[in-house]
């Protein structure tokens, strides 16, 4: 077995509400992995517990070997590093170029910001701010940026909801793009046409635990007969 986010029966509650209820699972760090499932289903949660935002009430989070429920706030900065959380949204700072914010993050071996940027196909924006850009190239100096950590894999929440077909695609396409320079993606997406096109497995949270884990292709045609 390469290298896993691992949840081991991952139980978390706000309030009466249970959201994840005993889910277990191996998230690869290579490839393409796409988890889905409802909105509102517990996806954040489990990306936030997979990096030590969020505590689970019990179970095991091990990434990397480390268990990461248990880890001080000293190692979860590394950890982050290693796999940072993108989330919904850009989080750039709009004051500064997509160059700029692409710089912010650095790591020891840490590609050059060209070399990111010439990479996401950034070239033609890189002196634009956030506000001059639409969502999408946001999106991908977003993703830029992350790479600058020199990550073994990335975590991207909702990397083309609200995107127009468009955009989506380019982003579709980054996210490709990231896999095959050895950076593995797990995706929190709903585009199945993309799911279809680049993921290498699908992982569906469905009432607190994983209702289908494997390729896209049986997952897809499940959908197709159950509506
Ligand atoms: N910090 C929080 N406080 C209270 N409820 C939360 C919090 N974070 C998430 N939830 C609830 O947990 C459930 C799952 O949320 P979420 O993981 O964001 O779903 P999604 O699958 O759409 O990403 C939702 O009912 C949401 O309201
Ligand atoms: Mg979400």
């Amino acid at each position: 077995m390469g290298e896993v986010l691992h949840f081991a029966n991952v139980r978390r509650a706000f309030g009466d509400h249970q959201v994840l209820r005993g889910l277990s699972v191996d998230l690869p760090l290579d490839g393409v992995t796409f988890v889905v499932g409802k909105s509102g289903g517990g996806k954040s949660v489990l990306c936030r517990i997979g990096v030590g935002l969020l505590k689970p009430d019990s179970g095991e989070v091990t990434l990397l070997g480390e268990r990461v429920d248990l880890a001080p706030e000293r190692r979860l900065n590394d950890l982050r590093a290693k796999v940072p959380y993108v989330v919904q949204g850009h989080a750039l700072l709009d004051w500064m170029t997509l160059e700029e914010n692409v710089a912010l993050a650095t790591a020891p071996n840490a590609p050059s910001v060209d070399e990111v940027i010439e990479r996401i196909g950034l070239n033609d924006f890189r002196t634009r701010k956030p506000s001059e850009v639409g969502p999408g190239l946001r999106k991908r100096a977003a993703i830029a940026r992350a790479l600058r950590l020199a990550p073994r894999a990335m975590i991207l929440d909702e990397p083309t909801t609200g995107l127009d077909r468009q955009a989506a695609d380019l982003v579709n396409a980054t996210i490709a793009q990231v896999a095959t320079l050895g950076v593995g993606v797990i995706a929190v997406s709903h585009d199945y046409r993309a799911l279809e096109a680049i993921a290498s497995r699908v992982v569906e949270v469905r009432e607190g635990v994983v209702g289908y884990v494997g390729a896209p292709g049986p997952f897809l045609q499940r959908e197709a007969h159950d509506g």
